[in-house]
């Protein structure tokens, strides 16, 4: 895989793309990208054909997939043609996906454009949609080029940097101290002058990681996870009403108050303050009947096991690991942050 990072490096996309000789090459991104920054990818790329589809967590479908495939068979695509996806998470994900199951695998190439797909989503090789429920069909297929332009988030909105910062202060938190320090000595403005520093990092984290269990067949993959098993219990209970990356932040918080108990992590505090001053949400008011419900979703999640539930929990900033805790202890952290 080809990473390229920085501000303004989508200007070398095109010379980019052409290392892979590809036969042909396919854009597909979202309406709201296309709005914003179609101009500028068309200019940097060249006369390359276009699908537009719409935007958010709808785009992750069956039936938007099957247009995808439709259109790159229409236009004559072959195993060497390359695709590019430019856009958030969603567009990622359908996209990788799509070019991974055409003619059994296509060149593609992934332009993130929202923090989280820069910090996240653009490298580690998974892909998908939802059908019959978040991210139950997809696969593991990695991307032959990211290129990774930070000028992009210029356009974002305050709550889609923030769910993205929530990703990069897991990153922290699991594998990475000077990250997390850098965020807790700037705040939010550490996106003005060092998103660059702290995307290059995250990706750093999340490589070192998948690297070492590149299909989450070993374990070592789920420490990614830190936050995430309450994160997705609330994402759903909210019915995705909630910005991810602020379920994962509460989902945090909740790992974090188990660690004190369970390993005598010391910097619970710490955490949730970093999380506070850069405006992530710490705490969710749900009724005690809806914490029965976070519990038997967290159990019936993939991470659940014998009785207990397995979760990630830090031992200090920068590193954590695989615990399985009790239920009961489960549920009084979960009473101190969601009631
Ligand atoms: N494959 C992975 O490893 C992985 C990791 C994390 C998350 N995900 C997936 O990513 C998805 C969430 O990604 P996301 O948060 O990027 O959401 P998204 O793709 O829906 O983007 C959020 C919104 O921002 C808009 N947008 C994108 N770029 C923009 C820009 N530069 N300026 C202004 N608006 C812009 C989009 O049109 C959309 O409306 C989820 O489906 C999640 O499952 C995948």
């Amino acid at each position: 895989m080809r990473l390229v990072v920085g501000r303004g490096v989508l200007d070398s996309l095109r010379e980019e793309v052409s290392r892979f000789n590809p036969h042909s090459v396919f854009l597909v991104t979202d309406d709201v990208v296309a709005e914003l920054h179609s101009d500028r990818v068309l200019e940097a790329l060249g006369d390359v054909r276009c699908l537009v589809l719409g935007s958010g967590e709808e785009i992750k479908s069956l039936d938007v997939l099957k247009r995808i495939w439709r259109w790159l068979f229409r236009f004559g695509a072959s195993r060497k043609s390359l695709l590019v996806a430019l856009g958030g998470g969603t567009v990622l994900d359908v996209g990788g996906f799509a070019a991974s199951t055409y003619m059994r695998g296509m060149l593609l190439a992934n332009v993130p454009t929202t923090l989280l797909a820069q910090a996240d989503a653009a490298v580690g090789g998974k892909n998908g949609v939802n059908y019959l429920g978040k991210n139950i069909i997809g696969g593991f297929y990695d991307p032959h080029l990211v290129v990774i332009d930070v000028s992009f988030l210029e356009t974002l909105k305050r709550d889609s940097l923030l769910s993205g910062l929530a990703e990069i202060i897991k990153h922290g938190v699991v594998g990475d101290e000077e990250i997390f320090s850098l965020i807790e000595r700037k705040g939010f403005s550490v996106l003005e002058e060092d998103s660059e520093f702290l995307v290059r990092r995250s990706i750093e984290v999340k490589m070192r990681v998948v690297s070492r269990d590149p299909r989450e067949e070993k374990g070592i993959r789920m420490i990614l996870n830190l936050g995430h098993t309450v994160g997705h219990a609330l994402e759903l209970l909210s019915r995705y009403s909630i910005q991810h990356g602020f379920a994962v932040a509460i989902g945090m918080v909740v790992s974090c108050l188990i660690a004190e108990e369970v390993n005598g992590f010391q910097e619970a505090d710490r955490v949730i303050r970093l999380l506070e001053n850069v405006g992530l949400p710490t705490r969710f008011e749900l009724s005690s009947k809806s914490i029965g419900r976070v519990i038997s979703l967290m159990k019936r999640d993939k991470k659940a096991w014998r009785g207990g539930i397995v979760m990630v929990l830090p031992v200090r900033i920068g590193r954590v690991e695989i615990r399985c805790v009790k239920e009961d202890r489960v549920r009084k952290a979960l009473r101190m942050v969601l009631s």
